[in-house]
């Protein structure tokens, strides 16, 4: 039987009942299925703060959810940058916006970088990422509403994995992100290319494309992965793709 704990009024609750938005799976009973319906409950959320609250009560399973769904993208930016990067990588300060709870800066660390700092519009997702003891600091921001909580310019890494998608962070933070980043720094940015994403990616490719023509910065490496996550949606199978872009500041 499914387990499931029902966060907003702190008792277990023996029937998931994601119509309310109020409970979210333990981690004992994170099976695809009951993943693929915590994500799926996330598409009821419309305005931020419904959004925000989506991720305050997925924080705490959140980690152990994208296992299942063999959710790669922290690892495969991680590897991206670490392929390109030649400078001291412990000197190196890398900005991690929409952080969640710090999957990125794990997959950094592993590669010899030190210094993070995240960005996240969810309390309790920076309040794992704080856990992990990995950020020199961490600053709640609604990316989209509220200018990036940055100085500019002052970035050799700028990373944003998992959050640029529909209904997510909007493309005009990729502005933020190059101000964000100093001269020759790197810009990493993932995205899904599976079909409710497609849309998005084509303005977010044309915004991209748009910022190289404006000599802001140069693209570096586009890789489309196939194997990019589980699929979730009712009409997709398998595995969907996503891509990890790789830009230069200049
Ligand atoms: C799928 S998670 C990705 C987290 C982490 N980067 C990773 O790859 O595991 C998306 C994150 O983006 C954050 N987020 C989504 N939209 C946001 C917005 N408009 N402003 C700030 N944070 C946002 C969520 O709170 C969540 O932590």
């Amino acid at each position: 039987m499914l387990l499931s704990f029902c966060i907003a009024m702190g008792r277990p609750n023996n029937e998931a009942n994601f119509a309310t938005g109020f409970c979210i799976m333990s981690a004992d009973s994170n099976t695809f299925e009951s993943v693929k319906a915590v994500i799926l409950s996330a598409h009821k959320s419309t305005t931020s703060e419904e959004k925000v609250g989506f991720y305050n009560r997925w924080a705490e399973n959140y980690d152990q959810d994208v296992a299942v769904l063999d959710y790669r993208a922290p690892s495969l930016a991680a590897d991206c940058i670490s392929s390109h990067f030649s400078s001291v990588r412990e000197a190196a300060v890398v900005l991690d916006v929409a952080c969640g709870t710090g999957l990125v800066a794990k997959h950094m660390k592993k590669l010899g970088f030190e210094h993070f700092v995240g960005v996240d519009g969810s309390e309790a997702m920076l309040g794992r990422a704080r856990e992990s003891g990995l950020y020199q600091d961490l600053k709640q921001c609604m990316l989209g509403e509220e200018p990036l909580p940055v100085r500019w310019g002052s970035f050799d890494v700028v990373v944003i994995v998992g959050a640029l998608s529909a209904g997510q962070v909007p493309i005009s933070i990729a502005r933020h992100l190059c101000n964000a980043t100093k001269p020759d720094g790197f810009i990493c940015m993932t995205t899904r290319s599976n079909q409710d994403n497609l849309e998005y990616k084509a303005a977010l490719d044309s915004e991209l494309r748009k910022m190289e023509e404006e000599e802001l910065w140069t693209c570096l490496e586009v890789t489309e992965v196939k194997d990019w996550e589980r699929a979730v949606s009712e009409k997709e199978d398998g595995y969907i793709s996503g891509v990890v872009y790789l830009y230069k500041k200049l």
